[in-house]
Protein backbone atom coordinates (compact mmCIF):
# COMPACT_ATOMS: atom_id res chain seq x y z
CA UNK A 1 0.00 0.00 0.00
CA UNK A 2 1.50 3.38 -0.58
CA UNK A 3 2.39 6.24 1.73
CA UNK A 4 -0.44 8.79 3.05
CA UNK A 5 0.70 12.02 4.82
CA UNK A 6 -1.42 13.90 6.98
CA UNK A 7 0.20 17.59 7.16
CA UNK A 8 -0.64 19.10 10.82
CA UNK A 9 -0.91 22.78 10.99
CA UNK A 10 -1.35 22.39 6.84
CA UNK A 11 -2.94 26.34 7.06
CA UNK A 12 0.43 28.10 7.99
CA UNK A 13 3.23 29.64 6.51
CA UNK A 14 5.10 26.83 5.69
CA UNK A 15 2.20 24.18 6.00
CA UNK A 16 0.40 25.89 3.59
CA UNK A 17 3.08 25.66 0.92
CA UNK A 18 4.08 22.37 1.81
CA UNK A 19 0.52 20.46 1.30
CA UNK A 20 0.37 22.00 -1.99
CA UNK A 21 3.89 20.68 -2.75
CA UNK A 22 3.56 17.25 -1.51
CA UNK A 23 -0.26 17.19 -3.44
CA UNK A 24 1.50 17.73 -6.92
CA UNK A 25 3.99 15.24 -5.91
CA UNK A 26 2.44 12.39 -4.47
CA UNK A 27 -1.24 13.08 -5.34
CA UNK A 28 -4.36 15.46 -4.64
CA UNK A 29 -5.84 12.46 -2.02
CA UNK A 30 -2.41 11.29 -0.56
CA UNK A 31 -1.81 14.42 1.13
CA UNK A 32 -4.13 14.90 4.16
CA UNK A 33 -4.28 18.31 5.41
CA UNK A 34 -4.99 19.69 9.18
CA UNK A 35 -5.63 22.35 11.23
CA UNK A 36 -7.37 24.11 13.61
CA UNK A 37 -8.88 26.41 10.78
CA UNK A 38 -9.27 26.40 7.36
CA UNK A 39 -7.03 27.52 4.89
CA UNK A 40 -6.77 29.51 1.76
CA UNK A 41 -9.51 28.77 -1.42
CA UNK A 42 -6.37 26.89 -2.83
CA UNK A 43 -5.29 24.53 -0.19
CA UNK A 44 -9.20 23.93 0.70
CA UNK A 45 -10.11 22.98 -2.46
CA UNK A 46 -7.21 21.04 -3.51
CA UNK A 47 -7.52 17.94 -1.34
CA UNK A 48 -9.22 16.62 1.78
CA UNK A 49 -8.85 18.39 5.14
CA UNK A 50 -9.77 18.18 8.67
CA UNK A 51 -10.48 20.59 11.15
CA UNK A 52 -7.85 18.99 14.52
CA UNK A 53 -5.96 20.51 17.25
CA UNK A 54 -2.52 19.19 17.78
CA UNK A 55 -2.95 19.05 20.97
CA UNK A 56 -5.92 16.79 21.55
CA UNK A 57 -4.55 12.98 21.02
CA UNK A 58 -7.72 11.32 20.43
CA UNK A 59 -8.81 13.08 17.21
CA UNK A 60 -5.14 12.85 16.34
CA UNK A 61 -5.73 9.12 16.17
CA UNK A 62 -8.84 9.29 15.02
CA UNK A 63 -7.81 11.49 11.89
CA UNK A 64 -5.03 8.24 11.06
CA UNK A 65 -6.90 5.79 10.90
CA UNK A 66 -9.97 7.46 9.13
CA UNK A 67 -7.20 8.18 5.97
CA UNK A 68 -4.88 5.18 7.15
CA UNK A 69 -1.74 7.57 7.61
CA UNK A 70 1.17 6.72 7.27
CA UNK A 71 3.44 9.89 7.78
CA UNK A 72 3.33 12.89 9.91
CA UNK A 73 4.66 16.29 9.43
CA UNK A 74 4.16 18.28 12.14
CA UNK A 75 4.36 22.04 11.60
CA UNK A 76 1.67 23.44 14.09
CA UNK A 77 3.94 25.39 16.64
CA UNK A 78 3.77 28.84 18.22
CA UNK A 79 6.35 31.20 17.47
CA UNK A 80 9.18 33.17 19.44
CA UNK A 81 7.28 36.41 19.43
CA UNK A 82 3.81 34.56 20.59
CA UNK A 83 5.83 32.39 22.74
CA UNK A 84 7.29 35.07 25.07
CA UNK A 85 3.56 36.06 25.37
CA UNK A 86 2.01 32.94 26.29
CA UNK A 87 4.76 30.58 27.51
CA UNK A 88 2.83 28.29 28.82
CA UNK A 89 0.36 27.82 25.72
CA UNK A 90 3.32 27.94 23.67
CA UNK A 91 5.27 25.11 25.59
CA UNK A 92 1.69 22.86 25.90
CA UNK A 93 1.39 23.08 22.06
CA UNK A 94 5.19 22.57 21.13
CA UNK A 95 5.80 19.64 23.48
CA UNK A 96 2.33 18.03 23.89
CA UNK A 97 1.70 17.58 19.84
CA UNK A 98 4.96 16.35 19.45
CA UNK A 99 4.78 13.58 22.35
CA UNK A 100 1.83 12.48 20.69
CA UNK A 101 3.25 11.98 17.04
CA UNK A 102 6.04 9.89 18.87
CA UNK A 103 3.95 7.81 20.91
CA UNK A 104 2.24 7.31 18.05
CA UNK A 105 4.84 6.08 15.63
CA UNK A 106 6.47 4.41 18.92
CA UNK A 107 2.98 2.43 18.57
CA UNK A 108 3.26 1.84 15.09
CA UNK A 109 0.58 3.53 13.84
CA UNK A 110 2.77 5.79 12.04
CA UNK A 111 6.19 5.09 10.10
CA UNK A 112 8.13 8.34 9.32
CA UNK A 113 7.22 11.96 10.95
CA UNK A 114 8.73 15.30 10.11
CA UNK A 115 9.26 17.74 12.66
CA UNK A 116 10.80 21.27 12.45
CA UNK A 117 13.25 22.59 14.81
CA UNK A 118 14.63 26.06 13.89
CA UNK A 119 17.71 28.29 14.46
CA UNK A 120 15.96 29.66 17.85
CA UNK A 121 17.52 26.50 19.72
CA UNK A 122 20.60 28.38 19.60
CA UNK A 123 21.25 30.98 22.18
CA UNK A 124 23.75 34.23 23.41
CA UNK A 125 26.63 31.36 24.44
CA UNK A 126 26.59 30.02 21.13
CA UNK A 127 28.88 30.96 18.47
CA UNK A 128 26.92 33.33 16.30
CA UNK A 129 29.26 33.27 12.75
CA UNK A 130 28.94 29.73 10.84
CA UNK A 131 26.85 28.19 13.67
CA UNK A 132 28.32 24.73 13.75
CA UNK A 133 25.88 21.75 13.79
CA UNK A 134 27.03 20.34 17.00
CA UNK A 135 27.52 23.67 19.40
CA UNK A 136 26.56 24.83 23.21
CA UNK A 137 22.99 25.83 23.17
CA UNK A 138 21.76 27.47 25.70
CA UNK A 139 18.03 29.02 24.19
CA UNK A 140 16.86 31.91 25.88
CA UNK A 141 13.49 32.08 24.43
CA UNK A 142 10.74 29.82 25.16
CA UNK A 143 10.58 29.04 21.85
CA UNK A 144 13.82 28.18 21.40
CA UNK A 145 13.86 26.02 25.11
CA UNK A 146 10.52 24.02 23.57
CA UNK A 147 12.54 23.28 20.59
CA UNK A 148 15.89 22.28 21.95
CA UNK A 149 13.96 19.69 24.08
CA UNK A 150 11.64 18.75 21.35
CA UNK A 151 15.57 17.86 19.36
CA UNK A 152 16.08 15.54 22.53
CA UNK A 153 12.98 14.24 22.66
CA UNK A 154 12.65 13.13 18.88
CA UNK A 155 16.98 11.92 19.30
CA UNK A 156 15.66 10.04 22.21
CA UNK A 157 12.57 8.06 20.57
CA UNK A 158 14.76 7.25 17.68
CA UNK A 159 17.48 6.06 19.58
CA UNK A 160 15.21 3.89 22.11
CA UNK A 161 12.15 3.37 20.19
CA UNK A 162 13.40 3.19 16.84
CA UNK A 163 11.15 5.63 15.84
CA UNK A 164 11.93 7.01 11.98
CA UNK A 165 11.57 10.94 12.73
CA UNK A 166 13.60 13.38 11.10
CA UNK A 167 14.00 17.35 11.41
CA UNK A 168 15.84 20.62 10.13
CA UNK A 169 16.52 23.07 11.65
CA UNK A 170 14.67 26.39 9.85
CA UNK A 171 16.11 29.48 9.88
CA UNK A 172 13.65 32.41 9.08
CA UNK A 173 11.35 31.64 6.02
CA UNK A 174 10.27 34.87 3.57
CA UNK A 175 7.26 33.74 1.28
CA UNK A 176 4.19 35.72 -0.54
CA UNK A 177 1.48 32.92 -0.60
CA UNK A 178 0.79 32.57 3.16
CA UNK A 179 1.74 35.54 5.99
CA UNK A 180 3.59 34.28 8.84
CA UNK A 181 2.36 34.94 12.20
CA UNK A 182 4.27 35.44 15.46
CA UNK A 183 8.08 34.90 14.59
CA UNK A 184 11.04 37.40 14.64
CA UNK A 185 12.13 36.69 11.29
CA UNK A 186 8.60 37.97 10.10
CA UNK A 187 10.24 41.25 9.55
CA UNK A 188 11.51 40.29 6.05
CA UNK A 189 8.33 39.56 4.78
CA UNK A 190 6.28 42.09 6.10
CA UNK A 191 8.82 44.69 4.48
CA UNK A 192 8.09 43.16 1.13
CA UNK A 193 4.13 43.84 1.46
CA UNK A 194 5.06 46.97 3.23
CA UNK A 195 7.27 48.25 0.06
CA UNK A 196 4.57 47.59 -2.50
CA UNK A 197 1.45 48.98 -0.56
CA UNK A 198 3.27 52.05 1.52
CA UNK A 199 6.64 52.26 -0.09
CA UNK A 200 7.71 52.66 3.36
CA UNK A 201 8.40 50.16 6.20
CA UNK A 202 9.17 50.84 9.70
CA UNK A 203 11.33 47.52 11.32
CA UNK A 204 10.98 46.17 14.78
CA UNK A 205 14.58 45.21 14.35
CA UNK A 206 17.92 47.62 14.35
CA UNK A 207 19.19 48.26 10.88
CA UNK A 208 22.39 45.86 10.73
CA UNK A 209 20.65 43.41 12.56
CA UNK A 210 21.64 40.09 10.53
CA UNK A 211 19.81 37.05 10.88
CA UNK A 212 19.47 33.55 8.50
CA UNK A 213 17.31 33.58 6.40
CA UNK A 214 15.90 31.29 3.43
CA UNK A 215 13.21 31.48 0.56
CA UNK A 216 10.22 29.53 0.89
CA UNK A 217 10.98 26.96 -2.10
CA UNK A 218 14.33 26.46 -0.66
CA UNK A 219 12.59 25.28 2.47
CA UNK A 220 9.94 22.99 1.45
CA UNK A 221 12.76 20.91 -1.06
CA UNK A 222 15.06 20.88 2.01
CA UNK A 223 11.56 19.29 3.58
CA UNK A 224 10.64 17.25 1.24
CA UNK A 225 14.21 16.02 0.32
CA UNK A 226 14.88 14.68 4.24
CA UNK A 227 11.99 12.53 3.92
CA UNK A 228 13.13 10.86 1.28
CA UNK A 229 16.92 9.84 1.90
CA UNK A 230 18.57 7.36 3.75
CA UNK A 231 19.93 9.31 6.84
CA UNK A 232 22.88 8.18 9.26
CA UNK A 233 21.97 6.76 12.60
CA UNK A 234 23.72 9.37 14.38
CA UNK A 235 21.74 12.49 13.21
CA UNK A 236 20.03 14.95 15.37
CA UNK A 237 17.75 17.87 13.92
CA UNK A 238 20.03 19.23 10.47
CA UNK A 239 21.21 23.24 10.53
CA UNK A 240 20.47 24.00 7.11
CA UNK A 241 21.42 27.81 5.46
CA UNK A 242 21.06 29.79 2.82
CA UNK A 243 21.04 33.23 3.05
CA UNK A 244 21.60 35.71 5.60
CA UNK A 245 21.09 39.70 5.51
CA UNK A 246 20.43 42.65 7.61
CA UNK A 247 17.38 44.98 7.08
CA UNK A 248 19.29 47.66 5.69
CA UNK A 249 20.76 45.02 2.72
CA UNK A 250 17.20 43.32 2.26
CA UNK A 251 15.87 47.23 2.02
CA UNK A 252 18.95 47.90 -0.71
CA UNK A 253 17.69 44.59 -2.81
CA UNK A 254 14.04 46.19 -2.87
CA UNK A 255 15.33 49.78 -3.72
CA UNK A 256 16.89 48.51 -7.25
CA UNK A 257 13.26 47.49 -7.91
CA UNK A 258 11.55 50.48 -5.90
CA UNK A 259 14.08 53.52 -5.63
CA UNK A 260 11.72 55.41 -3.69
CA UNK A 261 11.20 52.73 -0.97
CA UNK A 262 11.96 53.79 2.54
CA UNK A 263 12.75 52.59 6.20
CA UNK A 264 12.68 53.37 9.70
CA UNK A 265 14.24 51.42 12.71
CA UNK A 266 11.79 51.33 15.45
CA UNK A 267 13.57 48.16 17.39
CA UNK A 268 11.53 46.92 20.13
CA UNK A 269 11.42 43.25 22.60
CA UNK A 270 11.92 41.56 19.23
CA UNK A 271 15.45 43.10 19.30
CA UNK A 272 16.54 40.88 21.99
CA UNK A 273 15.72 37.64 20.66
CA UNK A 274 17.37 38.34 17.25
CA UNK A 275 20.09 39.28 19.17
CA UNK A 276 20.02 35.48 21.25
CA UNK A 277 19.94 33.89 17.45
CA UNK A 278 22.54 33.17 15.19
CA UNK A 279 23.76 35.40 12.20
CA UNK A 280 24.81 32.70 9.68
CA UNK A 281 24.56 28.91 10.13
CA UNK A 282 27.13 26.27 8.62
CA UNK A 283 25.34 23.44 7.19
CA UNK A 284 27.92 21.72 6.04
CA UNK A 285 26.50 17.94 7.59
CA UNK A 286 23.50 18.35 5.72
CA UNK A 287 25.46 19.14 2.50
CA UNK A 288 27.26 16.04 2.76
CA UNK A 289 24.40 14.05 4.22
CA UNK A 290 21.70 14.66 1.80
CA UNK A 291 23.02 16.80 -0.84
CA UNK A 292 21.29 19.72 0.37
CA UNK A 293 21.70 22.59 -1.70
CA UNK A 294 19.71 26.24 -1.59
CA UNK A 295 19.11 28.21 -5.12
CA UNK A 296 17.49 31.43 -3.84
CA UNK A 297 20.03 34.56 -2.96
CA UNK A 298 18.43 37.80 -1.70
CA UNK A 299 18.77 39.28 -5.21
CA UNK A 300 16.67 36.14 -6.77
CA UNK A 301 14.27 35.57 -3.59
CA UNK A 302 13.11 39.69 -3.96
CA UNK A 303 12.65 39.56 -7.57
CA UNK A 304 10.45 36.26 -6.79
CA UNK A 305 8.45 38.31 -3.71
CA UNK A 306 7.85 42.01 -5.33
CA UNK A 307 6.66 40.24 -8.46
CA UNK A 308 4.14 38.10 -7.07
CA UNK A 309 3.52 40.89 -4.56
CA UNK A 310 2.26 43.17 -6.90
CA UNK A 311 0.48 40.68 -9.05
CA UNK A 312 -1.59 39.65 -5.45
CA UNK A 313 -2.22 43.34 -4.79
CA UNK A 314 -3.09 43.99 -8.22
CA UNK A 315 -5.91 41.41 -8.14
N1 LIG B 1 10.93 32.16 12.18
C1 LIG B 1 10.99 31.76 13.56
C2 LIG B 1 10.71 32.89 14.46
O1 LIG B 1 11.08 33.99 14.13
C3 LIG B 1 12.34 31.17 13.87
O2 LIG B 1 12.32 29.82 13.62
O3 LIG B 1 10.17 32.69 15.51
Amino acid sequence: MSDTILIIGACGQIGTELTLKLRGIFGNTTVIASDIREGNTELMESGPFEILDATNKDKIIEVIEKYHVTEVYLMAAMLSVTAEKHPQKAWDLNMNSLLHILDLAKEGLIKKVFWPSSIAVFGTTTPQNNTPQETIMEPTTVYGISKLAGERWCAYYKNKYNVDVRSIRYPGIISWKTNPGGGTTDYAVEIYHKAITDNFYNCFLAENTRLPMMYMDDAIKATIDIMQTDLPDNFFSYNIAAINFTPKEITIAIQKHLPNFKIEYSPDFRQEIADSWPQSINDVKAREDWNWKHSFDLEKMTDVMLENLKEKYNS
